[in-house]
């Protein structure tokens, strides 16, 4: 999984062999220039899948919901998800972890697949106090791991692991049916997902961990989605450098 936010980039990530695409609300940041993901609108997540809906046929388009769309109550997420299905997503994805089963069971129920996304969950970086690595405390295992069965009980299709130790994110995946998804988590989750710009090393600066410049050695943006594809269905991405010790 890779994100994507526009039809050209689509077209490419598909002819690269990537499984599916998530419209991230990491728009916020890198389209739109904010320092979080909080500003972004349900109209611009609209606006963002209609365009990489356009722009593929093959991969599962994956569309965030973003802060405020769904926090509410199930039936505001309804209502907004209802949305991003109708302009071309298949799945939508809401952060948190039991706080969102009754949501997550109310959206599956009346046929919208979901993602959850669980760990450093981004919508809450001022309650998390920072963009941190989750799951180091005592019992924060156990907790993530009711979480997560929680969510896959409630009819999660998909669960996004971002940044936790390994150990935590393995521990997860192995007492899910559902696939993980890891960011910053472990090679070990049934699939890996980065946020494309990061990943092709657009933008100078120091960038998170866990993110691997797959554009190094290659001349194309097509040979740079492929190598990544090939290293996540290897195992060999993410590798130690880009893992966050215990
Ligand atoms: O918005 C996003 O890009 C995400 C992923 C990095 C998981 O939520
Ligand atoms: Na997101």
């Amino acid at each position: 999984m890779l994100t994507c936010y526009d039809a050209t980039f689509a077209r490419v990530s598909e002819a690269s062999g990537v499984d599916a695409l998530l419209v991230g609300d990491s728009l916020g940041m890198v389209l739109q220039g904010h320092d979080s993901t909080l500003p972004v609108s349900q109209a611009d997540m609209v606006y963002h899948v209609a365009c990489v809906a356009r722009g593929c046929q093959r991969p599962l388009i994956i569309a965030d919901m973003p802060f405020g769309t769904y926090q509410e109550s199930p039936e505001l997420a309804f209502r907004n998800a209802a949305q991003l299905m109708a302009a071309g997503a298949q799945m939508v994805k809401i952060e948190g972890g039991r706080e969102m089963a009754t949501t997550t069971a109310f959206l599956t129920a009346r046929g919208i697949p979901v993602c959850g996304h669980i760990g450093l969950t981004p919508q809450s970086v001022f309650q998390l106090g920072g963009y941190r690595v989750q799951g180091r405390a005592d019992g924060d295992r156990e907790r993530l791991l009711t979480d997560a069965m929680t969510l896959e009980e409630a009819g999660a299709s998909l669960l996004v692991l971002e940044a936790m130790p390994a150990k935590v994110a393995d521990f997860i995946t192995e007492h899910l049916r559902i696939p993980t998804i890891g960011i910053g988590a472990s090679a070990g989750c049934s699939g890996q997902v980065l946020v494309l710009h990061d990943m092709l090393d657009i933008a100078p600066g120091k960038k998170p961990r866990f993110v691997k410049n797959f554009m190094a050695g290659k001349n194309s943006v097509g040979a740079a989605i492929t190598a990544y594809v090939e290293e996540v269905r290897a195992g060999t991405f993410p590798g130690p450098e880009q893992l966050y010790p215990e």
